[in-house]
């Protein structure tokens, strides 16, 4: 759905999700929006497969973020998506995954309307939709999980606070978003709540992409089996899920016979 006010003569900016990295993973509106933009303002984590796909004649700007500290402010992002959409270009602002998930749209969008520029929303495959895909679960399951949350492991204020006496019921699932850093405070919170400790967490590092690693744990033995994987690629951590056996089986079978 087209978002307009009066659009006389100016661009127009499309927010698109880039999805978790296989290109394949990519909507046809995606590619659509991608085809038709003069400048694609992206983040650090969209795959260069992602990138090639750009209309041949679009600039492309990295105007990504490292880690806890923001290599572009926030304003100047929203600046720049202002001033190329003044200039009467189509901006595609493409973001991981959804847009819509954890990805500070709300200060774009408020900032573009507040200019008089029409925007549109394209949503993409969220990191936890592929992650759990990549280890053959559901997000839900009727007698097991009836919700689902999808939480950040950081926010402004540092490690990010959630509802752990609910979190550390049994059954519960979550898909902990930029959680590494944060493991430990994770753990320590829901045992501290009364989690059983032997629940399982399961790490997905570079979900969909070739170089995909998974790696089961335990809440008890999270944060050492994290330091011992070196995960340095974006990773989900899902709390209360599990690999299913027949994808573990069928990974270790291709290893066998790589
Ligand atoms: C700023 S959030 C953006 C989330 C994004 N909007 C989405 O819907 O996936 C970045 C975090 O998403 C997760 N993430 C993004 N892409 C991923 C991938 N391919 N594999 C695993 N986790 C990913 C990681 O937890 C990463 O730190």
């Amino acid at each position: 759905m087209r978002h307009s006010q009066t659009n006389d003569g100016i661009g127009h900016v499309d927010f698109v999700g880039a999805g978790p990295g296989d290109p394949e993973l990519l909507t046809l509106k995606a590619l659509k929006a991608f085809e038709r933009a003069d400048v694609v303002l992206h983040d650090r984590l969209i795959s260069t497969e992602v990138l090639a796909l750009a209309g041949r004649n679009a600039v492309l700007v990295d105007v990504g973020k490292a880690g806890f500290g923001p290599s572009w402010k926030q304003e100047d992002i929203d600046a720049l998506l202002v001033s190329h959409a003044a200039n009467g270009q189509h901006v595609v602002r493409l973001k991981s995954g959804d847009p819509t998930v954890f990805g500070r749209l709300d200060e774009e969008i408020q900032a573009v309307q507040a200019a008089g520029i029409s925007w549109t929303i394209v949503p993409g495959v969220t990191a936890a939709s592929a992650a759990v895909a990549g280890i053959g679960q559901s997000l839900t399951q009727r007698g097991r999980n009836s919700s689902v949350r999808f939480l950040t492991g950081h926010d402004m204020k540092g490690f990010a606070d959630h509802d752990w006496t609910a979190l550390a019921q049994s059954g519960s699932v979550a898909a902990i978003y930029m959680g590494k850093k944060s493991a430990r405070f994770i753990q320590g919170r829901l045992i501290m709540h009364g989690a059983d400790r032997a629940t399982p967490v399961t790490l997905i590092e570079n979900a969909s992409r070739p170089d995909q690693h998974v790696m089961a744990t335990t809440l008890d033995q999270l944060p050492d089996d994290l330091i011992a994987a070196e995960m340095d690629g974006p990773t989900l951590m899902f709390y209360g899920l599990e690999p299913r056996n027949a994808v573990t089986a069928l990974t270790q079978y291709k290893k066998e016979h790589a």
